[in-house]
């Protein structure tokens, strides 16, 4: 141990002090990385990085399988697996084996060329999901966008919709990523105040809602080249459609001829104990968009599925991406699948899942009144919590809690905690997390709430901006909300009467 690593155990204002040093301008990224406290790291982080997520303040400094250790060794339970990305758990092996090899012959050539890795890719991937071809990108957002613009192109040149017409459904509540195109189908005020105007040739639709989509296709079927949906709506709060809604959908885009899209890319790889959600009801979308855990948490890899009639509709020259099918991701993205099929990790999703469900439904049945519903489908699920009984406090409180007794979950919305760990946990790593939540419930709620006594949080979603729904996510069963287009920034929206 040097004297540095001797001073900074015994003394925490040496450490302080010690970091404020280093973070100088003299000072080496390495040097940084090696010797700053988790708080130090958060505040250097806060100080020269634009905002975009709402953290939990853990730092990660290592991880393995399921564990994640910051940098002063602290040992976490990783249960939101960098949305569902780590699906093969954190450093698989494998996956590194292939990135490793793969880097010291070749990582990127740019499509502008052809390189010995995609092929083998492209091929594996199509096989597997049983689709003739493939468009890699990189993020998930750009797969969706790719599918979007697939979707019309498909639209006019083979539906024939006129000119400029084209019309793409999605979901109310649904989230698909970050970019302009993307959020433009957005009900998510966070994700869209300020951001405007948006895409037009965009038309929203209640989650779960056969007769709505039907009626849509029934006014406006000739112009619609596509419905974009998740087959679980995540970023939502884990949201089930009900049983039978994705055949509907197959059924219905079959009949109005338009483009069954399913953004997988959550859901997708095993997440929900199939290869794809949609697997559940036997359906097989015209087009699929996957990533996250395509890149094994270790490289970013998504990728658009069609059929050629789809897929040949986009010519070369007309999309691309620099780095998209590049060979380390290729490589990657080969050995992340692989890993899945290997260690049949689907099966395990729903064993586990299955497990987990249950011994939250029992801490439901133990306390009702903190706990509004245990919902979810294979390593995919969330808590709901009821805000009365959290009154003040949040689900992102909880997730504090939860992290200072070695768990880590991440708060979709205010009540709502989603928990999606390595699809490689053991049952009793479930049961430690089901424990901690059990103690934060009996032991760290009530303290809290006392802290907080008077100080008023709204735990309510506030009104959509563009649709002006209160509760555009959720919806009590058997409501049918009549529809209204009207034009909001050259966008319809559909809005509840
Ligand atoms: C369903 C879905 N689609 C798209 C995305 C966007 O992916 P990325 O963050 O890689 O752009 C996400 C991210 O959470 C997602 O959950």
């Amino acid at each position: 141990m040097n004297n540095m690593t001797m001073a900074m155990r015994r003394r925490p204002e040496i450490l302080r002090m010690l970091c404020r040093t280093i973070l100088s301008a003299s000072s080496s990224s390495e040097q940084i990385a090696k010797s700053c406290s988790s708080d130090e790291m958060i505040k250097y982080e806060q100080e020269y990085s634009a905002h975009n997520y709402h953290p939990i303040p853990v730092v990660f400094s290592k991880a393995k399988d399921v564990h994640v250790w910051d940098p002063e060794g602290r040992k976490y339970l990783d249960f939101l697996s960098a949305y569902s990305a780590v699906n093969q758990g954190h450093r698989h092996q494998k996956i590194l084996d292939a990135l490793v090899e793969q880097a010291q012959q070749l990582t990127l050539s740019s499509r502008a060329f052809y390189n010995d890795k995609f092929p083998v890719f492209a091929k594996y991937l199509t096989n597997l999901f049983g689709y003739d071809m493939v468009l890699p990108m990189n993020t998930g957002a750009e797969g969706v966008e790719t599918a979007l613009k697939l979707a019309r192109k498909w639209g006019y040149e083979k539906k024939g919709i006129p000119k400029n017409e084209g019309i793409i459904v999605s979901c109310c509540g649904c989230f698909h990523g970050r970019t302009l195109g993307v959020i433009s189908m957005s009900c998510d005020n966070e994700a869209t105040r300020g951001f405007g105007p948006f895409l037009p040739g965009q038309l929203k639709v209640d989650f779960g809602d056969v007769a709505a989509l039907k009626n849509i296709f029934e006014v406006h079927g000739d112009k619609v080249a596509g419905f974009l949906f998740e087959p679980i709506q995540g970023e939502a709060g884990v949201i089930l459609p009900p049983e039978g809604y994705i055949q509907s959908v197959r059924e219905l885009c079959s009949k109005y001829n338009v483009l069954m899209i399913a953004d997988e890319i959550q859901t997708g790889i095993a997440r929900t104990g199939k290869l794809l959600a949609c697997d559940w009801e036997g359906v097989r979308p015209d087009v699929v968009i996957l990533g996250k855990a395509l890149g094994g948490g270790v490289l970013p890899v998504s990728a658009v599925l069609a059929d050629k009639d789809v897929m040949l509709c986009i010519k070369p020259g007309e999309h691309g991406s620099t780095f998209g099918g590049n060979p380390l991701a290729s490589a990657v993205a080969i050995a992340s699948l692989e890993v899945v099929v290997e260690e049949k990790l689907a099966e395990r999703a729903v064993e586990m899942g299955q497990v987990f469900r249950n011994q939250f439904l029992d801490l439901q049945n133990a306390h009702p009144d903190i706990i509004k519903e245990v919902r979810g489908r294979g390593l995919l699920n969330a808590v709901e919590l009821n805000a009365k009984g959290l009154s003040s406090v949040s689900a992102f409180d909880i997730c504090q809690q939860l992290k200072e007794r070695g768990i880590l979950a991440k708060p979709t919305h205010d009540t709502i905690i989603k928990f999606s760990p390595p699809l490689t946990i053991r049952l009793e790593e479930l049961s430690e997390a089901v424990k901690a939540f059990k103690e934060v419930l009996e032991h760290d709620l009530p303290k809290m709430r006392q802290q907080l006594q008077g100080s008023v949080t709204e735990h309510q979603p506030s009104a959509c901006d563009r649709c002006g729904r209160h509760e555009y996510n959720r919806r009590p069963a058997g409501i049918r909300y009549q529809q209204q287009i009207f034009e909001e920034e050259s966008n319809c929206f559909l809005e509840n009467i």
